[in-house]
């Protein structure tokens, strides 16, 4: 189900530039305004995703916030999730006092367009994200253009992010290349020496599913087979969690699946 929602939720201030190419940041910003405009209630306990489309979103939470005086809690599914909360004075509060959510809004690394399926944790932080968004109502993925795809894969490139016990990555990574094919590759620090640590003191692994021929299970299958392995803690699959999609196109205008 697709439906143009540009004029219903892009702000006004934002509404003028959509009759022309957007640059991304642009893009991003619109699609955060848009859906926060769409989903935010008082009284919320609301989920706060994590990488670069949920930074505009969190501003314009805030700003919601502060006009209408709402009562709202905001649970983190990073580090970096936790200081955007922070730096905009929400309420930050955790899973053990908030086991049960309302709302989730995320980013993602693509989006299978059918399926609502997604691939996440580009930025390596998947396994807060995907409890977070276990345990709430609702799953909205806000992303730009280049994140829908036909079929997973079709866009992002860079493999699918999994989570390993730190001990283990050698032996999953020959399990999933024996297993499935394609190559499971460590994925290293930038600024540092060695593998990327995420929150929670793991490695990742990013798997490049070029599948053997012929060979492709059905996601939900793939996911719950790499969820046997031991050392994998979890996979950047979010299969059957997103309930709704809101991307932005590349002239400005807010779609919603
Ligand atoms: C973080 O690890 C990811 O799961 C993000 O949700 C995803 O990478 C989307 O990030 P952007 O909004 O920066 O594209």
């Amino acid at each position: 189900m697709f439906e143009a929602i540009t004029k219903k939720l892009s702000p006004s201030s934002l509404r003028s530039k959509t009759r022309e190419m957007v640059p991304i940041d642009e893009a991003k910003k619109i699609v955060a305004y848009a859906a926060v405009d769409d989903l935010l209630q008082d009284n919320m306990v609301l989920g706060i995703g994590s990488g670069s489309t949920i930074i505009p979103a969190v501003t314009r939470i805030a700003e919601k916030v502060a006009q209408s005086n709402l009562k709202i809690k905001c649970v983190p599914t990073s580090f970096q999730a936790r200081q955007l909360i922070l730096a905009h004075n929400l309420p930050l509060y955790d899973l053990e006092i908030c086991p049960e959510l309302d709302l989730t809004i995320d980013g993602a690394d693509e989006v299978e367009r059918s399926t609502k399926y997604c691939i996440k944790g580009g930025g390596g932080c998947l396994l807060q994200e995907k409890i977070v968004a276990s345990a709430s109502k609702s799953l909205a993925i806000i992303c730009d253009y280049t994140k829908i795809s036909g079929q997973l894969g079709d866009q992002w490139k860079k493999g699918i992010p999994i989570e390993v016990a730190p001990i283990s990555h050698v032996v999953v990574k020959r399990k999933i290349e024996f297993t499935f094919g394609g190559e499971a590759n460590l994925r290293m620090a930038k600024a540092k020496a060695g593998p990327l640590v995420t929150d929670n003191g793991n490695f990742i692994l990013d798997w490049d599913f070029t599948f053997k021929e012929d060979s492709q299970m059905p996601w939900d299958e793939i996911n719950q087979s790499l969820m046997m392995i031991p050392g994998i803690i979890d996979t950047g699959l979010f299969i059957n969690m997103a309930n709704v999609v809101y991307y932005a196109e590349k002239d400005g205008s807010v779609h919603k699946i």
